[in-house]
Formats: structure tokens, C-alpha cells, sequence
């Protein structure tokens, strides 16, 4: 279609401001809890496990009904259709059912007249367990042989072999956190009974279709029974991936029973109790190497805690596994993924969705690498980069558009890396107390869902008899911008003002059978799908216009100065009009689903990802050596988003991307005690980033180049990879470390998230 397009080429965009983004700083952007309730609305909240795994003996929950304002109570036994609220598996519960598997999982459900008498109503039942022998760690986990799936492996060459022959050798280990996604918007869903069994259910979630699915499973019901919206989510992070459908099926649950409108807004606490994380991984590695540092053999073992169920841990395991390489060409290599089963949240999608744990261990490893040949980890980076006679990874892709020794040999240049790395030796010999550090890291992360089917999308376009356009598709909006970036491309199909693109909320009923807005393909798959619908449209209406005029179609051109009709130029909004009387169909659906991928999950074998995006950081911190403390002092990035579909937005990802990862290696640290509680639920205990964290030098510059496969604009994607571009972070304050001691030639042992307590343990272990 493409080629018939002289509009649609390849051209720079404008940047365009977020839809929303004037709603957004007014506070008039209206979120699910923000619709305005009608008088008989239920609130709803769970009654929570107060064990990590047990046996539920009895439960008696008198005085939960007996409490001021209850409506209704439910159990497991009063869900009609399937007590299931899972993504893939079929092993979360909506209520507990026998058995609970980890503190705060959901038992029983309170619907009551006010959400305060929930709450307090929730925590009045009496339930006996008989306690179980419970996982909380990896090691826990591993010791107790507990795991979702068998442990998978990725391999080339022989690395057992390699290892013994290389010149050097060492061997490392080392775990960084989980992470809370910390939306701003919490969980929250709000079903509303409608006639003959059917409920609509207003939902913040990166994916309507399942939350449809499930809820009609639930219910015993069919899809066609149950529609799903989403305007927008006040954030989601991938936390409202799969982490949505609990509090969705609960509402549909009190809605179908009572016939009253049910709102489940879950309280904060609640939220990071209840919902999953990014998975915690301990990784343990053995990498032989030659006197230059070019790395000869690696053997990696991975192993995450995946929580009580499976939830998507496959998936995400297996993208760790598939950017272990990040950008380094690893000859023999074996990569083990160990998913362990423990007695805690179900661990979840988080931006990245694994891929930076994976990139944090293979850039651990160089960092070891340098740290003990002396010489500058950039360089030994460099030296391992992927390049000609040297561009597959292990599992059989060639990296096709290998931009990455450019961007990192440009921003070397540009942030004066070696300049600022000489000065740093100097300031760090003449402070004891302070100490700094910089690192340059590079991100090579693979678009497209590794799950293939998933890589799909569909859109709906109306265009109106007044020439205004109504544009709907399958992707959800959580503030990346997504509405904004495909509004842009219908936009520009029919060459009109973004003004009279009307983005309509995300609906089953609009779009069937939606992925999840996830794996940063939002834009390339439903930019796609539009682009298609609003093409059918356009052609239509190309074909009507010439045949109406006598004209050839060679002859019509839709023009930002209005549509030329051979001699004549009329106004999108005439042409509409004059296309409806003459009984021209205005509306479309659009397809798109990705070429060429596909991929052998036995062996780990083939293309799973469409293409790469690519990125560096440089950064620089310095720690105080008595407290622990650190501060990002400056960060320079140059990020690869191909032709940008609208550079303000992009930035914006990519700033926010770097940020949150930053958060995720230095602040945010999750703590569960030893009975399986999650100790870290509140702002008050758990940190995230905020605008003082911000490094006081920052700056983002877009890669000029555009994207080599025919994405729309030839743009790439940008939701999730600059994430991992906060490595260079977790870099550099290790070199902070290793500064205390001068001239020893060892990484520091510093796990991630590096708090001020571990920092401090670090250095303290360093100098023994
Ligand atoms: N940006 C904002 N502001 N809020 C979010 O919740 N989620 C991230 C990323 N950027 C997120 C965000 C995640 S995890 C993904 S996968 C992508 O956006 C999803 O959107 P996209 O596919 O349209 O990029
Ligand atoms: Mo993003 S973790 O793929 O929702």
C-alpha cells in the first residue's frame, strides 16, 4: 500500500504535544475513578491472606457481613464461571479456593455501600489456617527444588571448553531487586450490569481483550456478553499487563450478583501487597577471556524469583535469556534460566519485561572483566561489540542494522568520556571522603513479542460527513503517547490538521482480539493497522473522486492544502460530504501483523524480534564514602528511535525510561520479612525517584537514522529500551567503589539496588 502513497514517505514529524497532556497538568483528564458515581455504586475489598502459604481450615465471616454497610459477601464457591484470573496458566485465583499461596492474596470479597466500610468490613473475618512450609527466595526456592517450569537453556559453541582454554578466567555472582511499578493511577475497575446478562466494565489495563476473556470465563458468559474500556491509565509500566484482571473480575463478580454497579479502586498499600513486580534475579556467571578482554567463553546462569504462579514469568525469563548478549558477540556461550516458584507476589511484566536483567549480568561480567585486566571497561566493551564476521547472536539472529559502535564512538566524542574519565582519577586521588565514577553502557533490545501470535493489531477508522475523523484501534493509552503518535499517522494519510482526529477510548467492541499494549510495539502495530484502515478509506475515496470527475486516480492528491481533484481543490470535510451522498462507505477496519518473525522456543533458535533499538548513556556519580550516599551528577544519552514519529514524545520516553531504571538500581528496594510480608508498601518505605533525583546535567539526543525494516515512518520503537540505558549507572557506581581502593585490580561486590547500606557494605568488603 505504501508505494501507491506519495503522502506517506518517510518524512521527519513535527513534534506534536500529548493528546491529553493539557488534561493531564489541569487535572481535567478523567481516569476510571474519576466518572462520576451513580447513587447504588458498590465499593469493593478483599479480605487477604495473612499467611504465604497455607491451608485454609475454616473461615467464618459473620461479622464481615454483620459490619456497617455490607451489601454482600463472596467466596470462591459463589463464582459461577471459572475462579481464574490468569494470563496463560490457569493458576491465579480471583478468591482463594482450599489453599493460599502467598501473604495478602485475595480469600474473600466485601461489597459494601462506601470503600472505607470495605476495607474495614474486609478485615473482620475470621479465617483458621494450618500453616505450609513456604518459599521466599531463590535459594529458598532452589533448596526446595520449587520452580513454574523446567530450566531452560540457550547455547552456541561449547563454552565449558572455551573457558578452559582461554588465557583468563574468573568467576562472579550477584542478585539485583525486584521493582514496584509505582503508577501513579492504582489498580481500579468499575462494572456496570447491563440487560440480560451482559456487563461493561471500565478497567485500567494494558490489556482489555484478556480482562473481556476472563471476566467472561468468570462469569460463565460469553466475550460477546462483556465489553472492556480503557480511555487512558494514569501509568502502567506493564503492572496493568496481566495485574488487572483480579480487581476486574472481582467488580464483574458484585455487578452480575447484585445488578448494582461496582467499583473496585484499590487502596495503595493494597496495590503493592497484592499486585506483581519485575522479577528479582541472582545471577551467577564463569567467563574466560584473552589479555585485551575480547570475551572467549561465557557460562551464565540466571535465576529468578517468579512468585506463586506463573503469571507471563516464561516470556520474561526468556527475553533475560535473549539480551544476555546486549550488544557483545558471546563465540561460546551457554545461558541457564532458572525459574523459581516462591511463596510471593506473582512476579509480573515490567518494563524491559526481563530484558534488563538479563543486560545488567552481561554488563556485570564486562565490568569484571575490565576491572581485573585494569584497563577501561569502555574499551573492553568496544572490543566485544558486535560487527562484521561477528553478527549473530546465540540464538541464531543476525543483528541486521548494527548501529550501536556508532552511537557509543559518538557519544564518547560528544560527552567527552575519556577527558571526564582522567579528571575523575584526579578528583577521586585528591578526595578521601568522595568518591566518583563514570560508565558508558550500550542497549541493543529486541522489538516485537517473543510470543509471536501476540504480534498483531487491529483499528477502526469513521469518517464523518463533516470530514471530522474518529479514530479507535486496540492499543491502550498509559501517558507514552501512543493515541497522540497514531493520530499523527491517520492524520497525515488524509493530510489533514491533528485537530480533526478524534481518539476514542480502547473498546472489545470496537477492535476483537487485541494484544496487550505491551513490549513497546504499540505504535508500530496499531500506527500500522490505522495507517491500513485510513488507507482503505483514502483509496476509496480516490476512487470515487475520479470516477466522479472523469479523472484518472493519478489525478487525485490529498494535500495538506486541501484534496486536488484535477483542476479543482476541495476540502477534506467537501469530499466527505460529497462521498457520503454519493453512498461511499467512510468507515474501516485496518490489520497488521509483523512479517518475518519466528523462532524455535525448544532450542532458542531463529528470529524472535522484528528488530533491534539500539541506545547509549554515559553517566557520572559520586558517593560519599561515610554514608553511603550517592548522587547522578550527569547524564548524556543518545537513543535510536529511526524516524522518529514525534521527537517531544519520544524524549519524553526515553527520559522517563532512564529515570525509572535508575530508580529501579539505586533507590527502590523491596523487603519481605520472614513470614512472607511485604514490608515496603507505602511511599514511606519504599523510594522512588523523584525531580531532586533527577541528574542536574541531562541530555537526550534522537540517532539520526531510520529503521531498516518498513515500520510506519520507519520509525522504532521506544516504550522500554532506554529503561536499560540506567545501567550505565549501576556502572559507574561501581567504579565509585572500586575507587577507595586505589589500583586494585577487582569489581566491588555490589548488588542492585545499590542503597546507601550496600554501598557502604561494598566498600567495607572491598578494603579487607
Ligand atoms: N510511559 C508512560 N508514561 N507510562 C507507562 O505506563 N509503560 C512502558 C512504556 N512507557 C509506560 C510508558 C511500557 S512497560 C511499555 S511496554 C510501553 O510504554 C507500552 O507502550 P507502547 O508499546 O505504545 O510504547
Ligand atoms: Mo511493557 S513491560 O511490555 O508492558
Amino acid at each position: 500500500m505504501a508505494e501507491r502513497d506519495p503522502a506517506w514517505k518517510v518524512l521527519p514529524k513535527p513534534s506534536h504535544p500529548h493528546d491529553s497532556a493539557r488534561l493531564h497538568v489541569a487535572g481535567e483528564a478523567r481516569y476510571a475513578d474519576d466518572l462520576t458515581e451513580p447513587a447504588d455504586m458498590l465499593h469493593l475489598a478483599f479480605g487477604q491472606s495473612s499467611e504465604a502459604r497455607a491451608r485454609i481450615v475454616s473461615m467464618d465471616l459473620s461479622e464481615v457481613r454483620a459490619s456497617p454497610g455490607v451489601v454482600a459477601v463472596y467466596t470462591a464457591a459463589d463464582i459461577p464461571g471459572a475462579n481464574d484470573v490468569s494470563p496463560v496458566a490457569g493458576d491465579d485465583r480471583l478468591l482463594a479456593d482450599g489453599e493460599v499461596i502467598t501473604h495478602g492474596q485475595a480469600v474473600f470479597l466485601v461489597a459494601a455501600t462506601s470503600q472505607r466500610a470495605a476495607r474495614i468490613a474486609a478485615r473482620l473475618g475470621r479465617i483458621a489456617y494450618e500453616p505450609l512450609p513456604a518459599a521466599l527466595t531463590v535459594a529458598e526456592a532452589q533448596a526446595a527444588g520449587s520452580h513454574i517450569e523446567p530450566a531452560q537453556r540457550m547455547a552456541r559453541g561449547d563454552a565449558p571448553a572455551a573457558l578452559d582454554a582461554a588465557p583468563h578466567r574468573l568467576s562472579g555472582r550477584f542478585a539485583m531487586g525486584g521493582q514496584d511499578h509505582f503508577y501513579l493511577e492504582g489498580q481500579v475497575s468499575v462494572a456496570t450490569p447491563g440487560e440480560d446478562g451482559q456487563v461493561h466494565v471500565l478497567c485500567s489495563t494494558q490489556h482489555p481483550s484478556e480482562v473481556q476473556h476472563l471476566v467472561a470465563h468468570m462469569l460463565h458468559v460469553s466475550s460477546a456478553d462483556v465489553t472492556v474500556e480503557v480511555r487512558r491509565m494514569g501509568g502502567a509500566f506493564g503492572g496493568k499487563e496481566t495485574q488487572a484482571a483480579l480487581f476486574a473480575a472481582a467488580a464483574a463478580l458484585v455487578a452480575s450478583k447484585t445488578g448494582r454497579p461496582a467499583k473496585f479502586r484499590v487502596d495503595r498499600d493494597d496495590d503493592m501487597v497484592m499486585t506483581g513486580k519485575r522479577h528479582p534475579f541472582d545471577v551467577a556467571y564463569e567467563v574466560g577471556f584473552d589479555d585485551a578482554g575480547r570475551l572467549l567463553g561465557l557460562s551464565l546462569h540466571l535465576a529468578s524469583a517468579c512468585g506463586a504462579t506463573v503469571d507471563l514469568s516464561p516470556a520474561i525469563n526468556d527475553r533475560a535469556m535473549f539480551h544476555s548478549d546486549n550488544c557483545y558477540f558471546l563465540p561460546d556461550v551457554e545461558v541457564i534460566s532458572e525459574r523459581l516458584k516462591t511463596n510471593t507476589v506473582s512476579a509480573t511484566a515490567f518494563r524491559g519485561f526481563g530484558g534488563p536483567q538479563g543486560m545488567l549480568a552481561i554488563e556485570r561480567v564486562i565490568d569484571d572483566v575490565a576491572m581485573a585486566l585494569g584497563r577501561d571497561p569502555l574499551d573492553v566493551r568496544v572490543l566485544n561489540l558486535y560487527g562484521p564476521g561477528r553478527e549473530t547472536t546465540p540464538y541464531a539472529m543476525t543483528v541486521a542494522d548494527n548501529v550501536a559502535p556508532q552511537i557509543i564512538a559518538r557519544l564518547r566524542t560528544t560527552s567527552r568520556y575519556d577527558e571526564r574519565a582522567k579528571a575523575i582519577e584526579a578528583f577521586n586521588a585528591a578526595n578521601p571522603v568522595l568518591k566518583k565514577g563514570i560508565a558508558l553502557t550500550p542497549v541493543k533490545f529486541g522489538i516485537s513479542f517473543t510470543t509471536t501470535h501476540l504480534n498483531q493489531a487491529g483499528a477502526l477508522i469513521h469518517v464523518y460527513a463533516d470530514g471530522s475523523i474518529q479514530v479507535n484501534h486496540g492499543g491502550t493509552e498509559m501517558g507514552q503517547g501512543l493515541y497522540t503518535k497514531v493520530a499523527r499517522v491517520v492524520a497525515d494519510v488524509f493530510a489533514v490538521p491533528m485537530e480533526i482526529i478524534r481518539i476514542t477510548a480502547t473498546r472489545t467492541d470496537k477492535v476483537p482480539n487485541t494484544s496487550a499494549t505491551a513490549a513497546s510495539s504499540g505504535a508500530d502495530l496499531n500506527g500500522m493497522a490505522a495507517h491500513n484502515a485510513a488507507m482503505t478509506i483514502r483509496d476509496r475515496l480516490t476512487d470515487f473522486l475520479a470516477r466522479t470527475y472523469s479523472l484518472e486516480e493519478s489525478e487525485v492528491h490529498f494535500t495538506p492544502g486541501g484534496v486536488i481533484v484535477g483542476a479543482e481543490t476541495l476540502d477534506f470535510a467537501q469530499v466527505a460530504r460529497k462521498a457520503h451522498i454519493g453512498r461511499v462507505s467512510l468507515s474501516s477496519t485496518g490489520y497488521y501483523a509483523t512479517p518475518g518473525i519466528e523462532y524455535d522456543r525448544s532450542v532458542f533458535r531463529g528470529r524472535p524480534f522484528y528488530y533491534f533499538a539500539y541506545g547509549a548513556a554515559v553517566s557520572e556519580v559520586v558517593i560519599d564514602t561515610l554514608t553511603g550516599e550517592h548522587k547522578v551528577l550527569a547524564v548524556d544519552i543518545i537513543h535510536d528511535v529511526g524516524r522518529s514519529l514525534n521527537p517531544v514524545i519520544d524524549k519524553g520516553q526515553i527520559e522517563g525510561g532512564f529515570i525509572q531504571g535508575q530508580g529501579w538500581l539505586t533507590t527502590e528496594e523491596l523487603v519481605w520479612d520472614a513470614k512472607g510480608r511485604l514490608l515496603t508498601h507505602s511511599p514511606a518505605t519504599y523510594k522512588i525517584p523523584t525531580a531532586s533525583d533527577r541528574p542536574a546535567h541531562f541530555t537526550v539526543t534522537l540517532w539520526d537514522g531510520e529503521n531498516v525494516e518498513p515500520t510506519i515512518n520507519r520509525s522504532k520503537a521506544v516504550g522500554e529500551p532506554p529503561f536499560m540505558l540506567a545501567i550505565s549507572v549501576f556502572s559507574a557506581l561501581n567504579r565509585a567503589v572500586a575507587a577507595t581502593v586505589p589500583g586494585k585490580r577487582a569489581l566491588p561486590q555490589l548488588d542492585a539496588p545499590c542503597t546507601p547500606e550496600r554501598i557502604l557494605k561494598a566498600i567495607a568488603a572491598f578494603s579487607a
